[in-house]
């Protein structure tokens, strides 16, 4: 037999869960949140929020726990190897690929994102940043000069983008920081970088938080900003629309269907709790996107220039609410520029350590599947994203593109694989006893139907519903930088089950050799 190498592991408890709560609290929490919310509703959005947290979110985020503990019991920890452990076809190997690409994919913009929360960072640290009106007034003419301030950051245009060179540089820089912080491995890089970036994200969001909550203008307050999120409209379950958002939103910022879970859970000892540290883990996560998520842009806009426009800027553009009205509100106030860098430097640590999440599977399958050292592991999944993120960095349309498929569909797509694989063809109750082994809390039995039945019947209606509406605008679709994306996304998955395929030979031979 091959050498068996030894995986690592998760030096402490509080460790696991602080870097399992670092991969989940992210830019979705302080930067997609407040838009869903706002763009669906406000209170209308937060009850199918809460009930997919219950039916999607805490059921899939066991059997991911579950999942990775297995696999990295068994030395893998990306789901084309996993999968194929749960059921021996070769068609799960493929099933798996995804766990790869998905991640992949999302990276490339999100690292890119994370890039200009650190150049807005440095630049309000330094003071660099527009004038702005000293009176309110209309929301337009107040917004201005720190749109523009965004347009010439990232650069706008119909179909290239040009950046200013100081995002480009900063972009490098942000790709350099990750890529250090997972050279030096899981307990002593992922996990040592959770335990000071976690506390320090939870501190600065609570001083931001009382900030936000004491602002009152002649346009509104915070606090009208908190009714209008936390003002339940029932009226609203009956659109499908607004689950679609919820659902989608729960699987994001808990990082669920991404695989990035799964990877950081093969790195949990065999007989050590899921259950609790799984739930605690979450609920750090639900607790930094409500509360403290919920409690800064919105009520800061409405604040400042009342609901309706709080809600027109949100349904503006994705980036409007935290990169233009949030600065510019706070470029407003005493000590502005300082919290708008606190603000800017709570999205960097909060974007860092869920980059971290999802470079890691990329690597791990190098060092697991190919048994590459960690150093160049790190470099070529480096490489691979560096290359792939200049479609999103130049080509208009191409990060929307990506965050569609990969971040939207792709991610309920494959949770619901995950749950079918593990629930029904792996077999429920082995699943059942696998997700509760070294269990520190008992979860109430009927979690094991609503994993079997309830969530991926849930899911099926999800994905038909989305096919009806989305599947003519997919094909309807005729700007060429979209397409572009397309094909690459294609390709990448290609490259990705070629990968695959590579390494199976490679074992066999290895296998075949050790037996000669
Ligand atoms: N949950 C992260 C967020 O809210 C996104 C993410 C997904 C991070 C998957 C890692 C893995 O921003």
């Amino acid at each position: 037999m091959a050498e068996i190498y030894r995986r690592e592991k998760w030096a402490t408890r509080i460790g696991l869960i602080l870097a399992m709560a670092g991969n989940a609290v992210g830019l979705g929490n302080f930067l997609r949140f407040p838009v869903q919310a706002a763009e669906n509703g406000g209170g209308a959005f937060m009850i199918p929020y809460i009930v997919a947290f219950i039916l999607i979110g805490i059921p899939l985020m066991w059997i991911e726990w579950a999942i990775g503990r297995y696999g990295g019991s068994k030395g893998h920890g990306t789901t084309p190897a996993i999968f194929y452990l749960l059921w021996k076809h070769n068609f799960s190997k493929i099933i798996g690929v995804f766990g790869l690409w998905i991640p992949l994919v999302v990276i490339v913009y999100y690292i890119y994102i994370e890039s200009w929360t650190l150049g807005y960072a440095l630049r309000f640290l330094l003071g660099l940043v527009p004038e702005i009106p000293t009176q309110v007034g209309d929301s337009d003419s107040y917004l201005q000069p720190f749109r523009e301030f965004l347009s010439s950051y990232i650069g706008s245009g119909q179909d290239f983008l040009k950046p200013s060179v100081y995002a480009y540089g900063i972009f490098i820089l942000t790709m350099a920081i990750n890529l250090w912080i997972l050279s030096r491995g899981v307990s002593k890089g992922i996990e040592a970088f959770a335990k000071i970036a976690m506390p320090t994200l939870f501190i600065l969001a609570l001083i931001l938080v009382i900030r936000v909550l004491l602002l009152e203008t002649p346009n509104g307050s915070a606090i009208q900003g908190l009714n209008f999120l936390w003002k339940p409209d029932f009226s609203k379950l009956g659109d499908p629309g607004v689950w679609i958002a919820a659902s989608g939103q729960i699987f994001f910022t808990l990082s669920l269907g991404f695989g990035a879970i799964i990877t950081y859970a093969s790195y949990i000892k065999r007989n050590q709790d899921i259950t609790l540290s799984g739930l605690t883990a979450s609920t750090l996560n639900e607790t930094a996107e409500v509360v403290l998520g919920g409690s800064l842009a919105i009520p800061a806009a409405v604040a400042f220039f009342g609901v309706a426009n709080a809600v027109a800027i949100a349904q503006s553009g994705a980036f409007n609410l935290g990169f233009i009205s949030l600065p510019a509100i706070f470029a407003n106030m005493p000590a502005g520029t300082f919290l708008g860098f606190l603000w800017f430097f709570l999205l960097f640590f909060a974007g860092l350590t869920s980059s971290l999440a999802l470079m890691q599977p990329l690597i791990a399958f190098f060092e697991d599947e190919f048994g590459l050292s960690r150093k160049n592991s790190v470099l070529i999944t480096g490489g691979i994203v560096f290359f792939s993120a200049h479609l999103v960095i130049f080509l208009n349309k191409s990060l929307d593109e990506m965050d569609f498929w990969a971040g939207t569909i792709g991610v309920v797509f494959f949770g619901l694989l995950e749950m079918i694989l593990f629930m029904w063809i792996f077999g429920g109750e082995r699943a059942w006893e696998e997700i509760n082994r070294g269990g520190l809390i008992k979860i109430p039995r009927f979690y094991y139907y609503i994993m079997r039945y309830i969530t991926p019947l849930f899911l099926l209606i999800l994905l038909s519903v989305w096919a009806k509406e989305y599947i003519p605008k997919i094909i309807a679709e005729t700007h060429w930088t979209v397409w572009v994306t397309r094909f690459y996304l294609i390709a990448l998955f290609l490259f990705l089950a070629l990968l695959v395929f590579i390494a199976e030979k490679r074992k066999a031979q290895e296998v075949g050799v050790a037996e000669e």
